[in-house]
């Protein structure tokens, strides 16, 4: 019996890539397990970017929406925002004490931007510890996350070891699950699909302005006569991982004998985006107009997951001697 925990980043309103490669796997994991899963709203880390509360706030109900459109069920899993559980500083807190800080800067989230130290908060130093504090909270034991994310987990392994080999065993030693990419999303540039690209879809998007993004994709100019090779398109491509086998087959006998415009593919792909999708997208929308619906469900489970944190936080309170 394993104990599933994962953290959602909550930068934006999850686009097409992460709810194939992240939310659909992530929620199918929680859904079948028999254990009591932990799927939260890293809005404190979120804090470490984002400074504006309004974002901050609306970033993590669209993040919420989606998750719970795709079928995340708050009976099975404990679902929350992080910081409804404030528990997490104070273990990131005595974690932080058990830690070198020759280790902690070392980290990739820490590195990668230390060239240019004045726009690093401390904050963002110690993103690992309260990553760590996250998973050690709930005594977790496994944890699905991007290969990005390796090296924090590597770090929550360390500093449960070393607090367990000074203190006494305290913590559970988590393991990473890789959320191998089965599927790479190329975005509307033909590149991965990510926010910081500017590439991505949106299914969340009203009608209108998602068929926008969509025929926005790049493709080569090629007349409507001219047969199309479909494994060099990006319209084709999209096609493939969200479509049927029939669908995909027709579109692909289409392009490969010409006649079919990059105009109307799109329209297809716009359609077949509507068809797969139309039932989290009614549900999004619900979510959207009953904001205080998806309130109560992150407080109940907030209500939850507190139960659990303050028996481990009593755990190891006492073994540092408060
Ligand atoms: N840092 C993770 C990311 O960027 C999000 C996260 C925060 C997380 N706390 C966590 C993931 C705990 C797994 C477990 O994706």
């Amino acid at each position: 019996m394993a104990k599933i925990l994962t953290g959602i980043q909550s930068t934006g309103t999850p686009h097409l890539g992460n709810i194939l490669g992240a939310i659909i796997p992530a929620i199918e994991m929680a859904n079948s397990s028999n254990e009591e899963s932990y799927l939260f709203i890293a809005n404190m880390h979120s804090l470490t970017q984002i400074k504006d509360q309004k974002t901050l706030n609306q970033n993590t109900f669209s993040t919420a929406a989606a998750w719970l459109s795709f079928g995340l069920d708050p009976n099975k899993s404990c679902f929350f925002r992080q910081s409804d559980v404030p528990e997490v500083t104070e273990l990131a807190w005595y974690l932080s004490c058990f830690f070198p800080y020759q280790r902690l800067k070392l980290a990739h989230s820490f590195k990668d931007k230390s060239n240019d130290l004045k726009d690093v908060n401390s904050g963002l130093f110690s993103y690992p510890m309260l990553m760590s504090a996250d998973i050690l909270l709930y005594d977790a034991n496994i944890v699905p996350v991007g290969k990005d994310q390796l090296q924090h987990l590597e770090m929550t392994r360390d500093v449960a070891a070393r607090f367990n080999n000074l203190m006494g065993d305290t913590f559970v030693i988590p393991e990473a699950k890789i959320q191998e990419e089965t599927k790479y999303i190329i975005g509307i540039d033909g590149e991965k699909m990510s926010k910081s690209k500017s590439n991505i879809i949106d299914i969340f998007l009203d009608d209108e302005k998602l068929r926008k993004q969509i025929m926005k994709i790049q493709t080569q100019s090629l007349s409507v006569e001219e047969p199309k090779n479909p494994d060099h398109c990006n319209v084709f491509k999209l096609f493939k991982v969200i479509s049927s086998e029939e669908e995909i087959g027709k579109l692909h006998s289409l392009y490969t004998k010409g006649g079919i415009g990059y105009g109307k593919a799109k329209e297809m792909l716009y359609e077949s985006v509507l068809n797969r999708f139309s039932s989290n997208r009614e549900s999004f929308f619900e979510l959207t107009n009953n904001q205080d619906k998806v309130e109560q469900m992150l407080l109940d489970g907030a209500k939850k997951a507190r139960k659990q944190a303050q028996k481990v936080l009593k755990r190891v309170r006492s073994r540092v001697g408060f």
